[in-house]
């Protein structure tokens, strides 16, 4: 019967995060895909509407989720050994398909090694478990997704060893790293590649020439981290990520499988002693089933597509109608916060609007996000569009014909 007790206690909670603004909306129930024809691009039909919606809020950048390569590997790999991989890792959980993913994604971001995780969410956690000890002293930016948050809350380190720049500041990094105690060893500067809220990036290039005058000061260095989830396979020239479009390369790379990929699973890429000691020491690699078979063929696939002419185009048509996107709220006179980035904000800068044109869009056949008080500063409130390369020319039209209508 404690339950019951619990569960009281627990009601107040969840009510207390609604009247706070913070608690989630009912989820939206996906019930079918209709795949594009002609000027159209892939329509998605809801539980409980009759309506075929534009997917603005899929972060499955390339639309090679239902791409039939990724989905004839998937379909072999599960043919051959099943659905799922019956033990971790370390107890014989691991097939051909986790070691050619980790090759693959290792030699596409030129790193001596890889190592895969379930997520994005759980390589980073996984990562802080193996790098940090008691003279480890992380710096972070302020805007970090919350799976970086949590994964310096976790690493154990006392909170003295922990310091956040202003978002993309340099001179505030500078002087998080002066602050570093001179009891401290080894400086980890982490950061995401791309800012998902925003679709603005890390000054790579600038955050790892500031970071290497500061290695000698420690003796294992000052390491670097992009999680670069967002920008994988979405950004540069070949998809490479933000490192690629800033010409500079970080010690240790995560990201995900889950976005661009159009797949599930994330990993960290950097030397092979790091990530010899991710496996011996990272709990949420150890201990956990990792990804199936199916999931690992078909992100081979996908990383093979990207390395191809036809990844080459998608990243092409990508980039065409985020900027036809752009050009459109311009030509409007909305607000974003500019970039190359797939993910386009529009600043709505009010908490009912942004409600309100969310629901205009829902009402219209568009699904967007809504981004607002304590997700996003007040003032600050946005909807976050993510363009991909399966939306048609005419669909983008027809969005911003939306927009238009909108007073
Ligand atoms: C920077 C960053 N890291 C990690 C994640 C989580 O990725 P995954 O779904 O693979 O855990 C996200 C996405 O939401 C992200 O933006």
């Amino acid at each position: 019967m404690t339950i019951a007790k619990l569960d009281k206690r627990l009601e107040k909670e969840l009510a207390a995060l609604k009247k706070e603004g913070r608690a989630k909306a009912e989820e939206r129930v996906i019930q079918n895909y209709l795949p594009p024809t002609g000027n159209r691009g892939p329509r998605y039909k809801l539980v409980g509407s009759d309506k075929e919606f534009i997917r603005l809020n899929s972060n499955s950048y390339l639309s090679l989720s239902n791409h039939p390569r990724l989905i004839q590997a998937a379909d072999e790999a599960t043919h051959k050994f099943g659905v799922g991989p019956g033990a971790v890792r370390f107890i014989d959980g691991t097939f051909i398909h986790h070691k050619a993913l980790e090759q693959r994604i290792a030699g596409f971001l030129g790193k001596p090694a890889a190592k895969i995780f379930n997520s994005a969410y759980t390589a980073n956690c996984g990562l802080a478990l193996s790098i940090s000890d008691k003279k480890t002293h992380w710096i972070g930016d302020q805007l970090n997704h919350n799976s970086i948050i949590r994964a310096m809350r976790i690493s154990n380190i006392p909170s003295a060893n922990k310091g956040i720049f202003k978002h993309n500041d340099m001179k505030d990094l500078k002087r998080c790293l002066d602050a570093v105690g001179p009891e401290i060893e080894r400086v980890v500067v982490i950061f995401d590649g791309i800012f998902s809220m925003r679709g603005d990036h890390a000054p790579i290039d600038k955050i790892v020439e500031l970071c290497s005058a500061y290695d000698e000061k420690f003796a294992d260095g000052v390491i670097t981290v992009v999680d670069d989830s967002h920008g994988m396979g979405a950004y540069g020239d070949t998809g490479r990520g933000t490192q690629e479009h800033c010409g500079a390369v970080p010690d240790i790379v995560v990201g995900t499988f889950g976005k661009a990929f159009g797949v599930n699973g994330g990993f960290v890429a950097a030397s092979k002693i790091l990530v010899e000691s991710v496996r011996q020491k990272a709990d949420t690699y150890i201990y956990t089933n990792p990804l199936s078979v199916a999931d690992c063929a078909a992100a081979v696939e996908a990383l093979d597509i990207c390395d191809s002419n036809e990844g080459l185009e998608l990243l092409k048509q990508l980039k065409e109608r985020t900027a036809q996107f752009r050009q459109g709220l311009d030509s409007l006179g909305l607000e974003s916060i500019p970039g190359p980035h797939p993910v386009v904000p529009l600043m709505v800068r009010d908490t009912n609007r942004t409600h309100e044109l969310v629901r205009f869009l829902y009402d219209h056949g568009v699904l967007v996000v809504g981004l607002t008080f304590p997700v996003v500063p007040k003032g600050d409130e946005t909807i976050r569009f993510q363009v991909n390369s399966a939306i048609t020319r005419a669909d983008i039209d027809s969005v911003i014909e939306v927009l238009e209508k909108f007073k």
